[in-house]
């Protein structure tokens, strides 16, 4: 098989798998983190078919949606992948990026370094930044019934892994535990320029609903 039909195949089957998605991590998203993992690879020396997989795949099975259990998505992925007799290698780098793409708290050290995995997790990060981001936060927070803001939960910015996971704090408190931190953990210099202008929009979000709580507008 070739590698343009084994992404339009992957598209199908992560288009089947995410169909009853929570709307933050639903195809759509899927497709605008590949779009800009596409996008940011033009300007790396990568390989694009593992950035093309690794986007399209790196949350077909999300450990948020599977009880925190972190091994059914690489699992999955591996298991399609196979199916289509993707070269091993392929597969294997694929899967390292499912594994270690995300934020979790930001205090672990990541284990697996490589410039696909920078290209496809600058891609998801900012689909976490600007107005996307504000709108998933909030979608999240609504399917998890967190409250929106509470003035006497403060965010923690000191979370282990596991405290992460489970917190169940405000949606307000996501902003400074994850999202405004992201900025200056870009990867490239495409997804560094674009992070910017998207954490602006965040501070100004932020400053506009502090104001409305206030009752200073
Ligand atoms: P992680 O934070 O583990 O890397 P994701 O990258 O899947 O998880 O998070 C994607 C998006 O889901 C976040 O950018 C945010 O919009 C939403 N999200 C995740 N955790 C929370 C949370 N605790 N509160 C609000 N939104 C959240
Ligand atoms: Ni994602």
């Amino acid at each position: 098989m070739d590698k343009a039909q084994i992404i339009q195949d992957t598209i199908f089957f992560v288009k089947k798998t995410l169909k009853n998605a929570e709307g933050g991590h639903d195809w759509f998203h899927i497709e605008r983190v590949y779009k800009n993992a596409l996008l940011i690879a033009k300007q790396e020396e990568v390989n694009h078919f593992i950035v093309a997989l690794g986007a399209l795949l790196h949350d077909i099975a999300d450990s948020k949606f599977h009880n925190g259990n972190e091994t059914v998505g690489p699992k999955v992925a591996q298991q399609f992948l196979q199916s289509l007799n993707v070269e091993t290698t392929v597969i294997n780098h694929v899967i390292k990026i499912i594994e270690n793409i995300s934020f979790k708290g930001g205090n672990l050290t990541q284990k697996f370094k490589s410039l696909e995995l920078d290209v496809v997790q600058d891609a998801d990060r900012l689909d976490a930044l600007g107005a996307i981001g504000i709108a998933r936060t909030f979608n999240y927070g609504g399917f998890k019934n967190r409250a929106i803001y509470n003035p006497d939960i403060k965010p923690d910015l000191n979370m282990s892994k596991e405290a992460y996971k489970a917190s169940t704090a405000p949606t307000l408190n996501h902003f400074y535990e994850k999202l405004l931190l992201l900025k200056d953990r870009m990867n490239t210099k495409t997804g560094k320029d674009l992070a910017e202008n998207r954490h602006s929009y965040m501070q100004e979000f932020l400053n506009q609903f502090y104001e409305e709580w206030n009752g200073k507008m």
